[in-house]
C-alpha cells in the first residue's frame, strides 16, 4: 500500500480533490465509488469549490455509494443518500440517472443487493474507489466478524458503529437503524484503484492494524492489502501509530 501523510485534514482533502478533478478531466466517463462520514466532508467541500473554480463537467461521471441504512428513503434525515446530495451531488453537474445508490427501503433486500452488483458491472466496474475507515476497521458497513460476505449484502450494525453514526440523526442513537446494506469487500476490491482516507487520533489503531497486521475478517480494512493499487492518505494524527 502506498502511504501518504499530510500535515492537516485540509491539505489531504485538497490533494485528493485535485486528484479526482484531474481524473474526471482525463476520463469524463469515470466511475467513482464514494463514501460518507465525517472524514470525506472536507474532500467534498474541496471538490465542490474546485468544480466551481474550474467549471468541472460531471455530466459523464457515474457514482456508486458504498452503503445505506435499511429502512431510510433517499431524502430521510440521516440517510447517506441525503448526505451525498447535501454535500456533493446538489453542487455538481452529475446526472441523477448516473448516481448509484442502494435502496434502503427495498422490500426485497437480496434482489436489491444483486441489482446493485449488476449496475456496477454494467457501468464497467468502479475506476476509483474512495474509502473512509471505521474505528473498528470497518469499510463501508463491512463490520468485523467471523465470516465476511464477499458481495453487496445486508449487515447488522455494531453498537459502536451506530453510536458513531448518531451524529447524522441529531445525536439520537435510538433513531439510528440497526441494519444497513453495504458493498462487500470483493465488490470494493474489484475497483481498479482505491484511495483510503483516515484522519484524527480515533483511527490510529485501525490504520496501524490495517497496514501492519495480518489479513483478517476481524479487521475488514486489512483485505485492502490484497489490492495492487491502494493509496492510504492520512493526517499526522491518524498516522501516529505507524511512526512510533
Ligand atoms: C461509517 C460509514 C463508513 C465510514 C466510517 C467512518 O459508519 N459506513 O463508510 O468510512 O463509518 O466514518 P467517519 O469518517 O465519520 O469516521
Amino acid at each position: 500500500m502506498k502511504l501518504e501523510i499530510y500535515e492537516s485534514e485540509e491539505a489531504l482533502a485538497q490533494t485528493l480533490a485535485s486528484t479526482i478533478a484531474a481524473a474526471i478531466r482525463a476520463h469524463p466517463n469515470i466511475v467513482l465509488g464514494l463514501p460518507t462520514g465525517r472524514t470525506p466532508l472536507a474532500l467534498y467541500r474541496a471538490l465542490v469549490a474546485l468544480t466551481r473554480e474550474e467549471h468541472l463537467d460531471w455530466s459523464g461521471v457515474r457514482t456508486f455509494n458504498l452503503d445505506e441504512f435499511v429502512g431510510l428513503g433517499d431524502r430521510a434525515v440521516g440517510s447517506y443518500h441525503r448526505f451525498m446530495h447535501e454535500n456533493l451531488f446538489d453542487h455538481v453537474s452529475v446526472r441523477p440517472e448516473h448516481i448509484g445508490f442502494l435502496d434502503g427501503r427495498s422490500p426485497d433486500v437480496d434482489a436489491e443487493c444483486e441489482r446493485y452488483e449488476r449496475a456496477i458491472a454494467q457501468a464497467g466496474g468502479i475506476d476509483l474507489m474512495v474509502l473512509g475507515i471505521g474505528a473498528n476497521g470497518h469499510i463501508g458497513f463491512n463490520e468485523p466478524c467471523d465470516v465476511l460476505p464477499a458481495r453487496t449484502h445486508r449487515v447488522v450494525l455494531e453498537e459502536p458503529t451506530r453510536a458513531a453514526n448518531a451524529r447524522w440523526f441529531g445525536g439520537n442513537m435510538s433513531a439510528v437503524p440497526r441494519a444497513a446494506l453495504s458493498m462487500g469487500m470483493a465488490t470494493i476490491l474489484n475497483a481498479r484503484e482505491v484511495v483510503l482516507m483516515a484522519t484524527g487520533e480515533g483511527k490510529v489503531d485501525a490504520v496501524r492494524e490495517m497496514m501492519t497486521g495480518g489479513i483478517t475478517t476481524e479487521l475488514p480494512a486489512s483485505f485492502l492489502q490484497l489490492h495492487p493499487r491502494v493509496t492510504v492518505m492520512l493526517d499526522e494524527a491518524a498516522a501516529a501509530g505507524l511512526q512510533a
